[in-house]
């Protein structure tokens, strides 16, 4: 008998697994296991087995886990487009259809915690503007304590890998308590976050082992997108031609992923220069943005250098004092909308000496306007969802610079994979 807190530790040792519930204890013997509840009374909690195998994951034929999960991402976004798209009609189907009334909604509220939460952060910029949804976003542990007003019927978005992180877990209770609908997109279906549920949207990135998220992230996207486009279908903002359309934007994800992939020799150069860095800077625009905070946290949690993602408009309201010869920028740029607003930003770094790393495609490096110290070309895409594709190169160069620096990256020090507790 062994008792964990989350199903993943345990799979060395079993594949059938009691959950137990809020408030519940145990006692452990080598013949089974008792149960009591909050009120100390004995109460049955079911074991299930896992499928077998889920858990036991090998790391094949690469150096880390990380690695390992970085390069399964065109696979887990197929798997995961095929659980939201009729591909043959070129429509959004969700795996649970009709529970939630789009078109009633006067607001998302969403949180999470980590990259969970930048997952969140981009949803937020497509519900916006695709089903012009307002959305409130907020890191769990902040939400857990604002005793934020939510809207009469409204519904509430919880992002979460594991599902079991103690922060996103308090933030449900609470919604569910001011009687909001709780939908919740996760990777562990068995989790408690998924059984607490109304409505779950599963993530199909398989276990994630190395503590810095990478396949749980781009399938957190692409679920979150294909709940923008059904938000954007039920409340009417979308034509069936421009669903159709983005349809065949995101069932070309995993090819342009795996493109996207080929590029590290290019990111493994980039890497060696980057572990000589004190601190980078990571900036975006847009979807873009939230790709920075990431990068800045893959960055520093597995090579343990200073980072900062910031939104490339708000440089000069500060951070732009930072810049000077020794300052790696990555700048965040595919070429969409707002591109030409974040080359100039790239201008403003360049005229004061920072050292540029530009992630955007031909037309964009055609096109910004100055000689960045790297640019890494990434194919041609729909900037809609590119976001989903450049999340990419910016684990890439977390990972190669942090292999290069000689760290232990699937456990950095200081972290745990499942955040259980405050
Ligand atoms: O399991 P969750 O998605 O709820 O975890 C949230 C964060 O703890 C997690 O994303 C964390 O930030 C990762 N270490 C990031 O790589």
């Amino acid at each position: 008998m062994y008792l964990g807190s989350d199903a993943l530790a345990l799979a060395p040792f079993t594949n059938l697994i009691a959950y137990l519930e809020e408030g519940d204890w145990v006692v452990l013997n080598r013949k089974g296991a008792s149960f009591y509840d909050k009120a100390n009374q004995p109460v049955q909690r079911r074991a299930q087995r896992v499928a077998a195998g889920a858990f036991l994951v090998e790391k094949g034929n690469h150096r880390h886990f990380m690695a390992k999960e970085i390069y399964e991402q065109p696979e887990v976004v197929g798997h995961t487009l095929t659980q939201y798209l009729d591909m043959a009609a070129g429509r959004v189907r969700l795996p649970f259809e009709g529970k939630i009334d789009w078109a009633s909604l006067s607001r998302l509220s969403v949180s999470a915690c980590g990259t969970a939460y930048y997952a969140g952060l981009t949803a937020k910029y497509w519900f916006e503007k695709l089903a012009r949804l307002p959305v409130e976003i907020d890191v769990a542990s902040e939400f857990r304590y604002r005793e934020a007003p939510l809207p009469e019927n409204g519904l509430a978005l919880f992002v979460s890998q594991s599902g079991e992180t103690a922060d996103t877990l308090a933030c449900l209770r609470y919604a569910r308590q001011e009687q909001q609908t709780v939908l919740s997109v996760v990777n562990v279906p068995t989790s408690t976050i998924a059984r607490e549920s109304d409505a779950v949207a599963p993530t199909m990135a398989g276990p994630e082992i190395g503590v810095a998220s990478t396949k749980a992230f781009t399938c957190q996207l692409t679920a979150l997108a294909c709940l923008a486009l059904a938000a954007a279908r039920g409340r009417g903002t979308l034509s069936a031609e421009q669903e159709a359309r983005h349809v065949q934007s995101l069932i070309a994800l995993p090819g342009l992923m795996a493109k996207a992939l080929a590029l590290e020799p290019e990111i493994e150069r980039l890497a060696r220069e980057l572990s000589k860095a004190r601190d980078v800077l990571y900036l975006g625009r847009g979807t873009s943005y939230p790709l920075a905070l990431e990068g800045a946290l893959k960055l520093k949690e597995i090579s343990y250098i200073h980072a900062e993602g910031y939104p490339a408009g708000e440089l000069k309201h500060g951070p732009i004092a930072l810049i000077d010869e020794q300052m790696p920028v990555i700048v965040v740029a595919p070429h969409d909308g707002l591109f030409e607003k974040t080359a100039s930003n790239m201008q403003e770094v360049a005229a004061r000496g920072g050292r540029i790393i530009l992630i955007t495609d031909a037309k964009g490096a055609a096109e910004c306007g100055i000689e960045p110290e790297t640019t890494i070309i990434m194919p041609d895409m729909d900037p809609a969802f590119a976001a989903i594709v450049y999340a990419l190169p910016i684990q890439m160069i977390a990972y190669q610079t942090a292999v290069f620096m000689g760290k232990d990256v699937d456990q950095p020090r200081n972290l745990a994979k499942s955040v259980t507790v405050e």
